[in-house]
C-alpha cells in the first residue's frame, strides 16, 4: 500500500464473516472503514464493537450503515453518504457481500418453485448487480482516492473458488461468482484506460468465519472452532483457511501499483488437487 498512508475504504457485507474481519484488520491498522450490510443485528452489534479494534491514538472515522444491496436507491443514498463522510474521496472498495444463505438456497435446478427463483435473483442482485453498480457510482471517488504509489483508488471483488469448481444445486451462488470475474476484467480495462483506476478479484476456498459473528463474541471460541483433523488434511496448505489469509490478499492487491483485472486465489491449494471416484 501507499507507504503508511491511511485509506479511505468501501467494504460491503462488512458486519459480519469476511468482511467483518477486514473492517476490523483496516481499522486496527489506523485506516478509515465505511461499511454497508442489510444485517440489522450484526450491523448493531459491530457498531457496539468496532471502537474497540481502534488504537487510542488513531485519526480513523468508521460508519456501520444498514443498505440492503438488492435496492438501487439503497445503493445510490449509501454511495452519497461515503461521499459526504469520507469527503468526497474513496481509496478502495471491496465488494464482499453476498446472501450466503436463503430459502431457496441449495434446492436442485429441477425445484418447481418460485423460491429457487428468488435465490437467484437475490444472489445475482447482491453478487453481481450490486458490484456493478456500486463501482460505477464510486468511480468520482476513486478517482481522487489512492491506493498504490502513483495509483488513484482501486476496486477489489470477492468472488470464489466455486466459480471454476461446482458443487450440486449452487447455480445461483456459481453463476454470481464467475460473473464477477467477467465484471473484474472487464472493468479493469474500461477503468484503467479511462482512469488508471485497477480492479481485482480475491478468490476465496474454505474460510472459516464462524467466529465472526456476534453469537461467538459471547464464547471464547478460537477461529478454528468446529473444525477437524480431516478438514485441514484435505488441504495442501494443511489447514483451513481464516481471515487473515484474505485480508493479505487484499493488502497485495491494494499496493500492487502494475497489477490489474487479475485473480487472487486463496484457498490452501484445494483447486489444484486431481479428483477421483470415491472408493
Ligand atoms: N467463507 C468462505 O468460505 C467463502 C468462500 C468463498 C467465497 N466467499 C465469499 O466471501 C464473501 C463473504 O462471505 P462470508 O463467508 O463472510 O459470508 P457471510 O454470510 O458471513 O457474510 C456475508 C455478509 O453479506 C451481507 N449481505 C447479504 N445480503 C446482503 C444484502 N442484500 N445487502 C447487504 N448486505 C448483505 C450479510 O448480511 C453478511 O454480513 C462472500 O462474497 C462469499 O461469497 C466466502
Amino acid at each position: 500500500m501507499s507507504g503508511t498512508q491511511a485509506l479511505k475504504i468501501l467494504i460491503t457485507g462488512g458486519a459480519r464473516g469476511i468482511g467483518r474481519g477486514l473492517f476490523r484488520h483496516f481499522l486496527r491498522a489506523g485506516h478509515s472503514v465505511y461499511v454497508l450490510d442489510s444485517n440489522t443485528a450484526e450491523l448493531e452489534h459491530v457498531k457496539k464493537t468496532a471502537e474497540t479494534w481502534k488504537s487510542a491514538s488513531s485519526q480513523a472515522v468508521w460508519k456501520a450503515s444498514l443498505c440492503d444491496l438488492r435496492d438501487r436507491a439503497n445503493i445510490k443514498a449509501a454511495v452519497e453518504d461515503v461521499r459526504i463522510t469520507f469527503d468526497g474521496k474513496l481509496d478502495v472498495l471491496i465488494n464482499n457481500a453476498m446472501a450466503t444463505e436463503g430459502v431457496g438456497a441449495g434446492r436442485p435446478m429441477e425445484d418447481d418453485s418460485d423460491e429457487i427463483m428468488d435465490d437467484w435473483d437475490t444472489k445475482i442482485a447482491v453478487g453481481l448487480t450490486a458490484p456493478y453498480l456500486l463501482g460505477r457510482l464510486c468511480v468520482p471517488l476513486l478517482k481522487t482516492g489512492s491506493s498504490a504509489p502513483g495509483s488513484p483508488g482501486t476496486i477489489i471483488n470477492i468472488s470464489s473458488t466455486r466459480a471454476y469448481q461446482a458443487e450440486d444445486n449452487h447455480e445461483a451462488y456459481s453463476a454470481a461468482k464467475a460473473g464477477i470475474l467477467g465484471l473484474t476484467q472487464s472493468m479493469s480495462v474500461s477503468l484503467g484506460h479511462r482512469h488508471k483506476i485497477r480492479v481485482n478479484a480475491v478468490l476465496p476456498g474454505w474460510i472459516h468465519v464462524m467466529n465472526e459473528r456476534a453469537e461467538a463474541d459471547g464464547s471464547s471460541a478460537g477461529w478454528e472452532e468446529g473444525l477437524t483433523k480431516e478438514d485441514a488434511d484435505w488441504h495442501p496448505a494443511g489447514r483451513v483457511g481464516k481471515v487473515d489469509d484474505i485480508a493479505k490478499a487484499v493488502e497485495y492487491l491494494i499496493g500492487s501499483g502494475f497489477v490489474t483485472g487479475q485473480e487472487v486465489v486463496v484457498d490452501g491449494g484445494v483447486g489444484r488437487k486431481m479428483v477421483y471416484p470415491e472408493e
